[in-house]
């Protein structure tokens, strides 16, 4: 979603909107499968496992968007959109106001298998499409990419927090104990662990203005994580006003980072 320039290029699909994965594609496509199959269990939130239910993915070999979409249409009305590698805010925002989540079309190389910053489409699919069949994660996203679309450059950057904080690093206080909905978690076997079983991160209860301030960076294990009680939270969250928070964000400023500067030695 950033503009720097990345290694990879989205696989185009044919007239009939299939992608032609290899062989390789498709293996790693499964060992990444497998390997988060194993872990989520007791960790993942009920709702994203129902989401993967409702999905009944392949899982020897990468699903072809259609397959998705059947799914979402059927739930919240979502569609996945394919897109490039890297796209501009603007589109971004764009599609989720109209209900498409942006699913770049390329999957990590070997190389790359634990861990890797540019969203592809095992973090897109595996990570976020289960919550999308989900009415509150759906509506939540749904109005941010409307809010999103309408802001300035400078706006958007303190949304890019508060999406950070829930879509893609959310956490649930749950009765039975700390369970994940964030699609950033849920993609990364290490981060699944770290989250929920770590004693160094800090865990907050989420308020949205909180969020809005909290500085990120996306190379590191985050510092803080914030929790809400109910993925039915995010109705409420999205029903608040808030652009009105976010000015009130910028008034009042960044949190401290709890992490140390990227370039430090
Ligand atoms: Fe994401």
């Amino acid at each position: 979603m950033s503009k720097k320039a990345s290694k990879y290029v989205s696989k185009q699909p044919d007239e009939h909107g299939i992608i032609a994965w290899t062989d390789e594609e498709n293996q790693i496509w499964h060992d990444l499968v497998a390997r988060q199959l194993e872990i989520i269990p007791g960790k993942a939130c009920d709702e994203y496992m129902e989401g993967l239910r409702l999905l009944d993915m392949p899982r020897d070999r990468i699903p072809q968007l259609h397959e998705i979409n059947d799914v979402l249409q059927a739930t919240t009305g979502w569609q996945v959109a394919q897109v490039p590698a890297l796209i501009p805010f603007d589109e971004f925002f764009r599609l989720l106001a109209n209900k498409q989540f942006p699913v770049a079309t390329f999957i990590r190389t070997r190389e790359e298998f634990d861990y890797l910053q540019e969203p592809d489409i095992f973090h897109e699919i595996f990570g976020h499409c289960p919550l999308l069949t989900n009415p509150a994660f759906a509506h939540f996203t749904h109005q941010y990419g409307k809010l999103g679309y309408a802001a300035s450059p400078k706006e958007r950057v303190y949304l890019a927090r508060l999406y950070w904080f829930t879509v893609e690093f959310g956490l649930l206080k749950t009765a039975e104990g700390l369970r994940i909905y964030g699609g950033g978690i849920l993609s990364s076997p290490g981060e699944t662990r770290y989250a929920l079983e770590s004693d160094k991160p800090e865990r907050q209860p989420l308020t949205p203005l909180d969020a809005l301030r909290t500085p990120y960076r996306i190379d590191i294990m985050q510092p803080i994580y914030y929790t809400l009680e109910n993925v039915d939270d995010l109705f409420a969250i999205a029903d608040m006003d808030i652009m009105a928070l976010v000015q009130e964000a910028m008034e009042l400023g960044l949190f401290e980072p709890k992490f140390p500067p990227k370039n430090a030695a």
